[in-house]
């Protein structure tokens, strides 16, 4: 009977990073190793997270998932075995550093319970592995009070969740093992807080190929991607790291853009190819494009991960008219649920006029830098008497 066991719990949550220079290829499947260094935004959580609770209990009687409320397969989820396995060992190798009661011992051979919930579309693009597997990694860090980088444990869950362990602008040096590929905080939060973040929800839907799965066949059939790691990525991170340090907008978003451009560029020249983005994702590369000529500087910059969502950077001065833009535009008849996160005033006077292209967007979050994994003291997903998912 489970309800005589004593159960130890906590519930973490964790952001969603969205990446400035992309990760797309690995060395080694196996562990997550990058082809190349990455640098991403961490957003803020108040709009996008995902909570984790993790508990553990003499009671239980093996491993067990439920993400968003649906029990998952574990013996047969190689990431998620691979990320208790290595917090396990972890959690043993410091127990016998600390020379450990047997209690603590014990603790760590007993099995957990899981529950993972996000609060934004799982699959879409969203990032939402990352955000997950940052939860996770962060709680079970939590409740087996490891110390040290945990980085690399997320890693193994999902390659862009150790750039989820941190919050402002984080870069997960490739390394080329196990050891060294691990992910830093590049600079906190703070240290760009007029940098505003506008999510294009294009489609809800999950996408039809991973990114997992989609890398592999970049890194067996593209020849662009060698050229890209090889003689781009170096170079792109030196300068968006200055522009990064020195504010610079226009600098920052020539990047990003040109980096999002490569790595459809890459899908694109996969065999057979990745398409990703769809015909309102090139309408909104467009609109950038259109409102940055307006203007002749660079205030709106686009970046798109692997599916059809776009990511806009701009500025909070500007925040107010983009938003216009993209009510104008999108917004039709989408009523006033159509904006999200952060509070945007899309009633500016239009600098020009604008195409209407209705019902091809869901929904916009507006969102801005935000913090690393935390703990959550006044929720959780698991019942402390049971250890079983509570159904709100
Ligand atoms: C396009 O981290 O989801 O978002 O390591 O196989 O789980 P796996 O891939 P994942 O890939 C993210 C790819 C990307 C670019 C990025 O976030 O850097």
């Amino acid at each position: 009977m489970q309800e005589e066991h004593e159960i130890e719990m906590v519930t973490c949550s964790a952001p969603v990073n969205i990446a400035v220079i992309k990760y797309w290829g690995k060395s080694c499947e196996k562990k997550n190793i990058p082809l190349n260094s990455s640098i991403s935004l961490t957003l803020n959580q108040d709009h996008l997270k995902a909570t984790t609770t993790v508990a553990t209990s003499k009671g239980f009687e093996s491993d067990k998932v439920w993400l968003n409320g649906v029990k998952q397969d574990v013996v047969n989820n190689a990431r998620l075995q691979a990320c208790l396995n290595e917090i396990r060992s972890w959690a043993r190798k410091q127990a016998a550093r600390r020379k450990a009661d047997a209690k603590e011992l014990l603790k760590i051979s007993q099995k957990i319970h899981i529950a993972s919930q996000n609060n934004f579309p799982t699959a879409a693009g969203l990032a939402s592995s990352a955000a997950g597997y940052a939860a996770l990694v962060f709680a079970l860090g939590q409740l087996f009070s490891i110390e040290g980088d945990l980085t690399r444990i997320a890693r193994r869950g999902s390659g862009s969740a150790c750039r989820s362990m941190d919050g402002g602008f984080v870069e997960w040096i490739a390394g080329t093992d196990e050891d060294d590929s691990i992910a830093k905080q590049f600079v906190p939060e703070m240290h760009w807080p007029e940098l505003r973040v506008f999510i294009i929800v294009v489609s809800k839907k999950k996408k039809d190929i991973g990114s997992t799965g989609g890398m592999k066949n970049s890194v067996e059939t593209s020849s662009l991607l060698q050229y890209r790691v090889s003689d781009v990525v170096p170079h792109r991170l030196t300068a968006v790291k200055t522009a990064i340090l020195e504010h610079d907008f226009s600098a920052f978003a020539e990047i990003c853009m040109k980096e999002s451009n490569q790595l459809h560029a890459v899908c694109q020249d996969t065999y057979p190819p990745l398409l990703y983005m769809n015909d309102t994702s090139k309408e909104i590369v467009k609109l950038v494009h259109k409102y940055n000529d307006f203007y002749g500087s660079t205030r709106l910059a686009y970046t798109f991960d692997a599916g059809p969502n776009a990511f806009l950077f701009t500025l909070d001065p500007f925040a107010n008219e983009v938003a216009t833009i993209l009510n104008e535009t999108f917004g039709f008849n989408s009523g006033d649920k159509f904006f999200r996160g952060l509070p945007v005033k899309a009633n500016e006077p239009l600098p020009y006029e604008c195409e209407t292209l209705e019902n091809s967007v869901e929904y916009v979050i507006c969102t801005n830098p935000g913090q690393g994994p935390k703990v959550v003291m006044d929720e959780t997903l698991l019942s402390n008497k049971s250890g079983l998912p509570i159904f709100n």
